[in-house]
């Protein structure tokens, strides 16, 4: 049973306390199956070593057993995709915060972590100008036919429709507009209108106006218990011909057998999505240039995505322990 460690403190001088015994000397591990880039781990260390703790590495690792050994006395953990589920936490006895470099945190099981009192943090737009970047080549791969002679068009002039305007849909939206698109975004989670105005970008009033808008959709919702699997045929055969479905957020967002029989039945759609849905090689065979995916994600994969969310992680851990800071908990 792993020690259950307080985060929240009835007075202030009981969090000083119990935080000033942790200031040094903690283990720190950065399990990365896909590793941050060079220059970033050397940040990484140089900051957690800066402050007087200790790191440890585990990169590449190809089975969850070498996860599993290598948590066995840390207290902190950075990661990416990486799996940190109920077993890993258990694993873990000593651990206190695992920092997701990245945004989305579905990797990681928070309830379980809540309950066995690890904060859980994510680094918020470290990482979204690369994941941005990705979803207009993406547009513009789909567009000029997986780059085949004579049968591009161009994305100027058409509507591109942004779902969910977070850090990453707000940098899509504005790439668009200087491309010369014209930019509709939805979300309900958005309360103020002013964001949209400021960027102008016409805000839309629901999912089902945004999708028959779009020449191209740029998805960029979470996954969670409600997104998962909700956006199918109904939504995909509402866009109009010729449209695009690009996908940087996350595969589980996607009903596939949905998105199947809407590329069945209609010849004009594409998809293209930022690592392959479970039936990738299927959607190949059936659709050939109608359907893209990269091997690995790639979307945070640039040195200054790495840089700036791995840095981001260490300094979260270095705070955390040095002050309790937990700005950017996501399991409170
Ligand atoms: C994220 O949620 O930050 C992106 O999907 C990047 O994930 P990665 O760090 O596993 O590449």
């Amino acid at each position: 049973m792993a020690t259950i460690v307080p985060y929240t403190f009835e007075k202030k001088e009981e969090k000083a306390l119990y935080f000033t015994s942790f200031t040094k000397g903690m283990k720190v591990l950065i399990a990365t199956e896909k590793p941050f880039a060079a220059k970033a781990v050397q940040g990484i260390v140089d900051i957690l070593e800066g402050a007087g703790h200790r790191v440890v590495r585990l990169e590449k690792y190809t089975d969850k057993s070498q996860l599993l050994e290598a948590v066995a006395d840390v207290d902190a953990l950075i990661v990416r995709s990486d799996k940190i589920t109920a077993d890993v936490m258990a694993a873990a006895p000593n651990l206190k915060i695992v920092v997701r470099a990245g945004a989305g945190f579905d990797n990681v099981d928070c309830a379980e972590a809540k309950a066995r009192g690890i904060v859980v943090m994510n680094t918020p737009g470290q990482n979204s100008n690369a994941v941005a970047e990705l979803a207009v080549a993406m547009m513009i791969f789909m567009s000029r036919n997986c780059f085949t002679p004579g049968t591009g068009s161009e994305i100027k002039g058409k509507t591109l429709a942004i779902h969910a305007y977070g850090n990453v849909g707000r940098l899509v939206g504005l790439k668009g507009k200087a491309l010369g698109m014209t930019v509709v975004a939805y979300d309900p989670f958005v309360a103020d209108n002013s964001v949209f105005e400021a960027d102008g970008v016409e805000r839309v009033e629901s999912v089902e106006e945004l999708y028959r808008r779009a020449d191209f959709l740029s998805l960029h919702i979470p996954a969670t218990a409600q997104t998962k699997g909700s956006i199918g045929y109904d939504l995909l055969c509402s866009m109009p011909k010729g449209a695009t479905l690009v996908n940087t957020a996350r595969k589980e967002v996607i009903d596939e057998q949905g998105l199947k029989k809407a590329l069945s039945e209609r010849e004009d759609l594409k998809y293209v999505s930022d690592v392959a849905p479970d039936s990738g090689s299927e959607l190949s065979e059936l659709f050939g240039k109608r359907y893209f995916a990269t091997p690995k994600k790639m979307g945070a994969e640039t040195a200054e995505a790495n840089i700036n969310a791995g840095l981001a992680a260490a300094n979260q851990i270095v705070d955390y322990f040095a002050t309790g800071n937990t700005r950017f908990q996501v399991n409170k």
